[in-house]
């Protein structure tokens, strides 16, 4: 039996994690054995525990076999001491999350939904892989001053062999092409990243190595997005690539990501916050929370047959017109989960 914590969190994460694993439960009958333990993260946990990443829920996430979030963060709580984002953070530290994937998956159905031309964005399946703990945002000495301030960007050999590994890794089961984007010409945490992209490369010799600076990969990302398919980079570049290419779908609404540690643990969420501004009013995609949960099945459990169920439940769904708001349909949360499970039950 797997044992999934779920961490619903604030704004419409309450509403969307309700309605993935309803859908979860009605297609893993008989298939999937799983219990799941919910805690509090974010706001929520700054409001019935005084901090934004609980003892509690650190205990329960690192026991456990899969982690779920629904999203954090909100007007609520943005001038507390302790944030709901630094309560992210604490998370990701705490776990060991050095990792984060976001596929980025154009849906022929949405093709218009695109603010680029379908000629150019037809075909777009890439994969980005994203430092998570070091870099910029982590490094020390950091401070600021009235008229002066410090950031430090520091990468250890460790920290970058472990996620190029990865990228490998996962460009090997896809289609072995891998782009890595640094600022070598400027940066010497650069050039340490970039020395050790070459030297492992040797090591999957079915993987094609591409280096790209990032403001030339940051222009090719919208002018030939099919020219990628798994992209490495650091914490900093990852953040900025990864937003940029998730629009290309035009569906902030359907996006999910993994972040995974050494030991294998993953934390599954959407990419998009916790969208106040439709909070509570039935409005909320669910299908970012039901691709985070198929990648779960697929990366944490091997589950490929159940995940690829739950899938195509949903896109013929969509395909048929039946969308939230956010893509242009109808349908309320409840009534899009509704249909999903009413196609898993044919
Ligand atoms: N990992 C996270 O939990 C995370 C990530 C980003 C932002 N945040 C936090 O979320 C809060 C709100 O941030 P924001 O408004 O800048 O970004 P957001 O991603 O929450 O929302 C941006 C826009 O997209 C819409 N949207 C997002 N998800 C949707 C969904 N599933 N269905 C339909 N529409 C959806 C929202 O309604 C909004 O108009 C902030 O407190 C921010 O710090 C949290």
């Amino acid at each position: 039996m797997k044992k999934i914590v779920t961490l619903p969190g604030d704004g419409i994460g309450p509403e969307i994690m309700e309605a993935a694993l309803n859908i979860l439960e009605v297609a893993s009958v008989g298939k999937f054995d799983y219990q799941i333990e919910e805690h509090a993260i974010g706001g929520d946990a700054i409001d019935s525990k005084g901090h934004p990443f609980p003892e509690i829920t650190r205990e329960a996430c690192l026991k456990s076999d899969a982690i779920l979030l629904g999203a954090i963060g909100g007007p609520k709580w943005e001038q507390a001491e302790n944030t709901p984002e630094m309560g992210l953070l604490q998370m990701r530290k705490a776990l060991g999350l050095f990792s984060n994937l976001r596929p980025i998956q154009l849906n022929e159905t949405l093709i218009n939904r695109s603010p680029l031309k379908a000629e150019i964005v037809k075909g777009t399946d890439m994969l980005i892989v994203r430092e998570l703990t070091g870099g910029l945002y982590f490094g020390e000495p950091k401070w600021e001053q009235e008229d002066e301030a410090l950031d430090t960007t520091h990468y250890t050999r460790k920290e970058v062999e472990r996620i190029i590994h990865l990228a490998f890794q996962q460009a090997q089961n896809r289609k072995k092409h891998l782009t890595s984007v640094d600022k070598a010409n400027v940066l010497s945490t650069s050039r340490l990243w970039r020395r050790i992209v070459n030297e492992i490369a040797p090591q999957y010799p079915d993987v094609r190595v591409e280096h790209l600076y990032i403001d030339a990969a940051s222009m090719k990302l919208v002018t030939n997005p099919t020219d990628f398919d798994v992209v490495v980079t650091a914490n900093l570049f990852g953040d900025i690539l990864s937003d940029e290419a998730s629009v290309i779908t035009g569906s902030l609404g359907m996006m999910p990501s993994a972040s995974l540690n050494e030991d294998g643990l993953g934390l599954y969420e959407p990419i998009h916050g916790s969208a106040p501004d439709i909070a509570g009013k039935n409005l909320a995609n669910p299908m970012s929370m039901i691709y985070s949960i198929t990648m779960m099945l697929r990366t944490s459990f091997e589950e490929f047959a159940l995940a690829e169920k739950i899938e195509k439940a949903a896109e013929t769904v969509m395909a048929r017109g039946v969308m939230s708001k956010d893509m242009g349909g109808n349908e309320s949360t409840e009534s899009f989960t509704q249909a999903v499970i009413t196609e898993l039950r044919k």
